[in-house]
């Protein structure tokens, strides 16, 4: 009876989710969509817990408070970490836990494996490529995602390793995982040998996939360890005989497969590439050497931009990474709404990677209150820059840096970016002349039109609101 409930119940929380990235797909509707999510998974977290009390041999009792227990502590630590965590550290916090779904599924594997193991059969050949597939992804995505979390909060070099013959080290590792598999399948009574050396292989090549890609390309790879994460919750889905973690797992594993490719396309990489690796750039040997040959730059200060401001009709505003670091949207949607209210036509162009995270200037700009119908996306507005008169890049630099169209032999060459050159005249806000996130110097900063503005972003856009 609980059983049966609870089977019901999953298909109510499944529809919840479906409903959840419905409304997750516009800005408009996404706190709809995070509601509907937590409710869903309110309701699979209960059906779970009976699920788990009606069939398991332990006294009811015991069985549900070993669940709330940990339920309990898990809790504790999400929330206090999701409260603490800043914005900017918001992609690390993803990696990470991306982590502890691939360990899970490496963890309900083995443990799946053993229990059956006690019956007659080890479950059939079905369940045991369920196994191993869930283990090999599970790893996979436990090492690669710990790879990720530590290049993205610098505690690991973001250049890309670059092991001599690496497309055939991973390779070779696919196919000794599929001879592991025939083996595992064959003569399950020595399977803990094949599934045991196949984690280490599989853990490896984690390590070794991620560790391979460059800076410049660590968005996509955290949107693909996201689907990934999703396929080792479906296959523990399998494992476990769990519908609705099969649903919940194709669910995250395609949309995240869905949002890599959407993220190549903006970047103008190809997602075999991205995953097999070299393509990002080196975070420090490029940035040394070209800065000097590019020429003078131009220093403005917060009064002159003001000036400059008074004088536009129109203006076009480009966030990058810096603007989240300094927290500058409050005084930019400050700066904004003085604008609009003098009649200058404001509007923001942002770039599909700009920031460290899918979306992150779009949240950060929603949660300054700026209104949704200014905030373009870059294909909307870099064919206006040329009828822009000023355009304020702020705390932006790959998103900007001409050199990607401009210079075959760039390590970003062929990204799409926003030509914001072509405006009138573009001030950038930065502390200094440093390069950007994938290390490669900016002529942006170079050309006649363009003037820098140095200093915190925040600071500076106060000055400026202050000066108007
Ligand atoms: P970046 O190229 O990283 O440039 C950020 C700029 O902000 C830097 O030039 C930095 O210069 C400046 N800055 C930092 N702190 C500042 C502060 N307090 N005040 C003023 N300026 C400050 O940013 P972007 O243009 O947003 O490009 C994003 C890059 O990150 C791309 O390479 C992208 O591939 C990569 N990436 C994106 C994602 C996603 S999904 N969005 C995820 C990971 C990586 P100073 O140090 O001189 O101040």
């Amino acid at each position: 009876m609980l059983t049966q409930l609870a089977q019901a119940v999953y298909v109510v929380a499944a529809v919840l989710f479906i409903l959840s990235l419905a409304g997750l797909s516009k800005q408009t509707s996404a706190r709809r969509g995070v509601t509907l999510g937590m409710v869903g998974m309110a309701l699979a977290l209960v059906a779970t817990i009976m699920l788990a009390a009606d069939q398991s041999q332990r006294p009811v009792g015991v069985t549900i408070s070993l669940i709330v227990v940990v339920l309990l502590i898990g809790a504790a630590v999400g929330a206090w970490r999701a409260r603490s965590v800043e914005m900017t550290q918001m992609p690390e916090l993803i990696a990470i836990l991306h982590s502890f779904v691939g360990l899970a599924a490496v963890a309900v594997g083995f443990d799946s494996f053993l229990t059956e193991r006690v019956h007659a059969g080890y479950g059939g050949s079905v369940h045991l490529v369920e196994v191993f597939l869930g283990v090999l992804i599970g790893a996979v995505t436990f090492t690669g995602s710990i790879v990720a979390f530590l290049k993205l909060s610098a505690r690991m070099r973001s250049a890309p390793l670059t092991l001599p013959g690496r497309n055939w080290l991973n390779l070779g590792a696919l196919v000794a995982s599929a001879g592991l598999l025939v083996w595992f399948v064959v003569a399950p009574a020595q399977g803990l040998v094949a599934l045991g050396v196949m984690t280490v292989i599989a853990l490896l090549l984690g390590f070794h996939m991620v560790a391979a890609i460059g800076g410049g390309d660590m968005p996509v790879v955290v949107s693909m360890l996201n689907s990934y994460s999703g396929w080792a919750a479906a296959a523990a889905g399998f494992m476990l005989g769990n519908d609705l973690l099969i649903v919940t797992g194709a669910l995250v594993g395609s949309s995240g497969a869905i949002l890599s490719y959407i993220m190549c396309k903006a970047m103008n990489r190809s997602f075999v590439s991205v995953i097999l690796g070299g393509f990002g750039s080196d975070g420090g040997a490029v940035a040394a050497g070209p800065a000097a040959e590019q020429g003078e730059h131009r220093e403005i200060l917060a009064d002159g931009v003001a000036d400059l401001l008074r004088g536009a009709r129109s203006v076009v505003i480009t966030p990058g990474y810096g603007m989240a670091v300094a927290k500058a949207q409050y005084p930019v949607a400050e700066l904004v709404s003085r604008l609009r209210a003098a009649g200058v036509d404001v509007r923001f162009g942002v770039h599909p990677v700009a920031g460290r995270l899918p979306g992150h200037m779009n949240v950060l700009l929603a949660e300054a209150k700026v209104p949704y119908d200014i905030v373009l996306e870059m294909d909307e507005v870099n064919d206006d820059f040329e009828r822009t008169d000023v355009v304020l890049v702020i705390g932006a630099n790959d998103t900007v840096n001409p050199a990607a169209l401009e210079d075959p032999s760039s390590p970003i060459a062929g990204m799409p970016v926003l030509e914001v050159w072509h405006a009138k005249q573009v001030i950038v806000f930065k502390r200094s002349m440093a390069t950007g996130y994938a290390g490669v110097q900016n002529p942006l900063f170079f050309r006649e039109n363009t003037h820098m503005l140095f200093g915190d972003a925040k600071d500076q856009v106060e000055k400026i609101v202050q000066a108007l």
